[in-house]
């Protein structure tokens, strides 16, 4: 059977001010009355020979995130906590080598926890084809066509056709420059990484073992002095500390020579990695304004403005992202909205 394994340990910066260190974007409504991780569970409902999900999250959010899937019904979900962040390399050597202690032909399905994904049944149907190229021991991705030079996604050259709307991966270029990223869309050879993966998890533990030895000898040490309390399993905190920090992307992605890439077409698949790629994902009126909460707003367009707890009015604007907290106000314009990021390193370096 499939086993899930949801990433939820980001940080989200880039949705403040409603995305905080205590409540990243994941556990947020952002796009409907669930969380995003809540809909990254739930997704999964429903499908043939899939098992309760494997969560691995920070230890401060380990209530947020039991909360969250008991009221999803999936509160049977097990969770594995970091003591720190480590980026995602070690947090799916973790779940990998916790998913062998079960079953040595254990096979995983690697779920980032702040997407959406508008057709869950094309999910399904990819997720399926993917299990079949991944029992022969690839390391699977699903391929999103591109439609700009956005440099914040992993790029995936297509190689020869496996079978169906599978291909060998010809190369994996993480986070590429603008240059580079605007050549990889010209040439049409090229799909975005959804951030999605799915293999055997001994094959992600030999590619581990190949390209990152010590990563993978520190995380089988927080795995095996880790401690169980209540339904967590909380990884050692000293060995993870000396875990070096990397995301598989980069750690193992663009070295391996087994990855395998499915044309995830039709998806409607989102990263929400900023307001305006939420706005892009959320229906908008005839000016083109997506608007939550109590606005009023005259002659404004193009505009995402979401209020939480007091009236926004607004006029005479045009592409403009407001959001309204009850302690911090954001107002961007709807190009610069990556730079949000950059306010809260500054927030945080203010301390
Ligand atoms: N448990 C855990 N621990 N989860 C983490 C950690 C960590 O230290 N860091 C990040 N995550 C989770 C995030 O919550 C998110 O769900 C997922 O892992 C991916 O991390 P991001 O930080 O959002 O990655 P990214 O957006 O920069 O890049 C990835 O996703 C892109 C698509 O959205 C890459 O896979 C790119 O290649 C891809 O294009
Ligand atoms: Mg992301």
């Amino acid at each position: 059977s499939i086993t899930p394994v949801i990433l939820c340990g980001g940080s989200g910066s880039r949705m403040w001010p409603l995305s905080r260190g205590g409540y990243p974007k994941q556990f947020l409504k952002l796009h409907g009355d669930q969380s995003l991780l809540q809909q990254t569970a739930t997704r999964l409902q429903g499908m043939a020979d899939v098992a309760a999900p494997l969560l691995i999250s920070n230890q401060e959010h380990r209530f947020l995130v039991a909360e969250q899937l008991r009221a999803v019904g999936m509160g049977d979900s097990r969770v594995v906590l970091e003591p720190m962040g480590r980026n995602t390399a070690p947090a799916v050597a973790a779940a990998a080598l916790i998913a062998l202690e079960d079953n040595p032909d254990a096979m995983l399905l690697v779920l980032p926890s702040d997407h959406v994904i508008q057709f869950g049944d094309v999910f399904q149907a990819l997720v399926a084809q993917a299990a079949t190229v991944a029992a022969t021991g690839k390391l699977v991705t699903f391929g999103i066509t591109p439609t700009e030079p956005q440099t914040g996604y992993g790029y995936i050259r297509r190689g020869e056709r496996l079978a169906g709307d599978a291909y060998a991966v010809a190369a994996f270029v993480e986070k590429p420059n603008t240059e580079r990223a605007a050549e990889f869309l010209a040439s049409g050879d090229y799909y975005w990484n959804s951030g999605m993966f799915m293999f055997r998890a001994d094959a992600y533990v030999r590619e581990m073992a190949a390209y990152q030895p010590a990563m993978l000898q520190a995380v089988q040490v927080a795995v095996s002095k880790g401690v169980r309390d209540l339904d967590f399993l909380r990884l050692d905190s000293d060995a993870f500390a000396a875990c070096e920090s990397d995301s598989i992307d980069y750690a193992v992605m663009e070295k391996t020579a087994h990855a395998a890439v499915v044309a995830a077409a039709g998806l409607g698949w989102s990263d929400i990695g900023s307001w305006s790629a939420l706005r892009d994902v959320t229906p908008q009126d005839e000016a083109g304004n997506s608007v939550l909460g109590d606005v009023m707003l005259d002659r404004v367009s193009g505009s995402y403005i979401r209020s939480e707890t007091r009236m926004i009015a607004a006029i005479g604007v045009q592409d403009l992202v407001i959001v309204e907290t009850a302690d911090a106000v954001l107002v961007a314009h709807k190009d610069r909205v990556q730079d949000v990021k950059k306010i809260v390193e500054r927030l945080n370096q203010a301390g």
